[in-house]
Parts: structure tokens; sequence; C-alpha cells
């Protein structure tokens, strides 16, 4: 970015930031941003993808006289690994870290304050990240990471909804004992308590049309190949278009999470760590997107997102939109993730194409 002219910064959340300023002087700007966080063994295009898109796109169109300026913005934090709470950079550019979520811990007991701190940011600055009345709308190129439109041999889609999600960490609690020792009748197995759960979680979401609900890890304490596991952690991540049937379903799998303890004689005790409403994008920009993917030669197929992504924070500061890009195999949160480079190709024509409508609007 800094080659292309662009004035460069890390704002206090971590994001990497670059502004390149209207040729005209404007002072309204484009976000155009994603993701540079992955999950653990990721892909190589998840996030990413939509910073180097954005770079691009400034570098084709640098010596066009854009009536706006354009602001790359690579989140520090999205995917909510470390923290268990996504978004944490987006967030921060709409405003919405408190003291609360800056208290939240790592699993080595590191908050994200001290993490700031620790990445030589002061967290009195977060202030400083959020976007102003100048920032008009936010572009986010994206992978679909499903099979939608490798299914339907479609390079690109615009992005008109995200799903909500919600995330729970579930802790099933027994009693450790002898594996040697022990008869079946008097165990009181963590691991095989959630083990029950998970089949039972799985079995649900299975029943409610357009539900996903995932046990993502499990952590088994002590953790001893001769030891009855006392304690089984795990995760729960639910998806749906509907927050009604998405909340519903979590309130059930939590629901037999304690019932199949109580049979057990485990306890079980649930953490809430995201809800997550469902989000709109904006249809104004939906309708531009669509005609510049028309206009790149591909047909503007529209769909919703299954997986989360900045946008639903930026969405609720700024008008937003998001273009996907088709995911070879539906793969991704897997090292074989990966992208076709005419598709790539084809977003950046969509992606001058709409600066260019914007820029007459
Ligand atoms: O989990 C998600 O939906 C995204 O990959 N952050
Ligand atoms: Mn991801
Ligand atoms: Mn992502």
């Amino acid at each position: 970015m800094a080659s292309l002219g662009m004035a460069v910064n890390v704002d206090a959340a971590g994001n990497l930031r670059g502004f390149h300023a209207s040729a005209k002087g404007s002072e309204r700007r484009l976000l155009i941003g994603s993701h540079l966080d992955t999950v653990p063994n990721a892909g190589a295009y998840d996030g990413v993808l939509g910073v180097v898109l954005g770079i691009a796109l400034v570098e084709s169109l640098r010596q066009g006289q854009l009536p706006f300026g354009i602001e790359i913005i690579g989140f520090s934090d999205e995917e909510g690994i470390r923290f268990g709470t996504p978004f944490l950079g987006s967030r921060a550019l709409a405003g919405k870290i408190d003291d609360e979520l800056l208290a939240k811990t790592d699993a080595n007991g590191i908050s994200i304050a001290e993490a700031i701190h620790n990445f030589s940011l002061l967290a009195s600055r977060l202030p400083e990240a959020e976007i102003g009345s100048d920032a008009f709308a936010y572009l986010e190129f994206h992978i679909e990471q499903g099979p939608v439109l490798d299914a339907l041999n479609q390079p690109l889609a615009v992005v008109e909804s995200i799903v909500g999600q919600s995330r729970w960490s579930v802790t099933f609690q027994g009693e450790a004992n002898h594996a040697g020792t022990t008869p079946m009748h008097l165990r009181k197995d963590a691991l095989a308590g959630a083990a029950e759960w998970i089949e039972a979680v799985e079995q649900q979401a299975r029943r409610v049309q357009g539900l996903v609900a995932t046990v993502g890890s499990v952590e088994a304490l002590p953790g001893a190949i001769n030891v009855i596991a006392g304690t089984a952690v795990t995760s729960l991540d639910i998806r749906h278009p509907s927050d009604k049937v998405r909340r519903t379903a979590g309130t059930r799998m939590l629901q037999t999470a304690e019932r199949i303890a109580r049979r057990r004689k485990l306890t079980a005790h649930s953490r809430p760590l995201l809800d997550q409403p469902a989000v709109s994008m904006d249809a104004g920009l939906v309708e531009v997107a669509a005609d510049a993917i028309r206009k790149a030669g591909c047909t503007p197929f529209r769909m919703p997102s299954g997986a989360g992504h900045d946008a639903m924070i930026m969405v609720e500061k700024v008008p937003s939109v998001m273009i996907f890009l088709r995911s070879p195999r539906g793969i991704s949160h897997h090292p074989e993730e990966t992208v076709l480079a005419e598709d790539v190709e084809l977003a950046l024509a969509a992606g001058e194409h709409l600066l260019r409508q914007v820029a007459i609007k």
C-alpha cells in the first residue's frame, strides 16, 4: 500500500489501514476490507483475498479520477479463535469495543487489553479507530466458503444477507477416576456425556431446515488414556437465517445437554460467547454490485452468506455489500481452500465497474 502512495497505519485494534486520497480532494471515502487472521490450519484466501483485491483495485484505478478516497482495511481478528469473540477488528471501526470485551482473556489468561498493549498499541486510542461520517460505503470481497457457486459453475455472487450465529462454551463436569478399577455403572464420565450430546446436537440440527450446528472442539480433562474424563469442555456454533429459529434451537440444545448430564450424574454448564443477529446488506449497493458483476460479463447471482463476515458489523455503521468468489469444491477453513485466477480477475473487473458506478451516484 505504501508503494502505491497510500497513507498506511495500524490502528489501536491492530487493524492494518491504508488510505488512497481522492484526486479531486473529496473528503468522502469508500471502505474496502476483510480480515487478516485465520482459523488454525486454514486456507490461504479466507479474509486476506478481500484485502489484496482492495489493494489491486487501488492499483488498477490509481490513475483514475475517482471523486472519493479509498480506505483499505485488513481487520486484525475476525474469526474470534483467540478470545472466543469474533469481529474484534471491525468492532473497533464500529465503536463497539467496551471494557467488558477488553477484559476477555485467551487460553493463557491474556486479556484483549493486554494483547493490544503487548502489540505496542494503546487501547486508550481505540476511539480513533472508529470510522467517521466521511465513510459512505463498505465493500468486502470474500470467498463463498461453501459449495453453491461451484455447483452452479458461477464465478461471482452478490451477498444479500448474512445468517446470524450463536457461539457457546459447554462444559460437562463428572468425576475423574481410574479406567481400570471403576465399574461402568459407577462412572461419571464427562466425555461420554459430551459424546452423547454431540450426537443429539447433530440429530436436532438435521431436523430443522436451514439450520447448522457444530461442536468444533472438545477438550477432555485430565486427558490421560487410563483416566475417566472428569471434565469435557466443548464448543457450540449455531447458524440460521432466522434469529428466532437459531435461538430456539440453541435453547433446545442446551436443555438437551442438561438432560443428558442429569441422567449421567454429571453437570452441564454453558457460557454464551456470541449472539450475532442475521443482517441484510444495503439494498442499493446490492443492485450496484449486481450490475457491476453483469458488466464484468458474469450472471449476477444473489445469495445469503452462511459464514460470518466483518460486513455484518460494518453494515450497522455504513451501507455495506459483499461480492463472493467461487470456492472450488466448496472447501474452506482447510489448507485446500483455493480460488480460480480467472474468478479473481472477474472480481477485479466487477470491482472497477462498481467503483465507477458509485462515482457517478
Ligand atoms: O465463522 C465464520 O463464519 C467465519 O469464518 N468467521
Ligand atoms: Mn473464516
Ligand atoms: Mn472470512
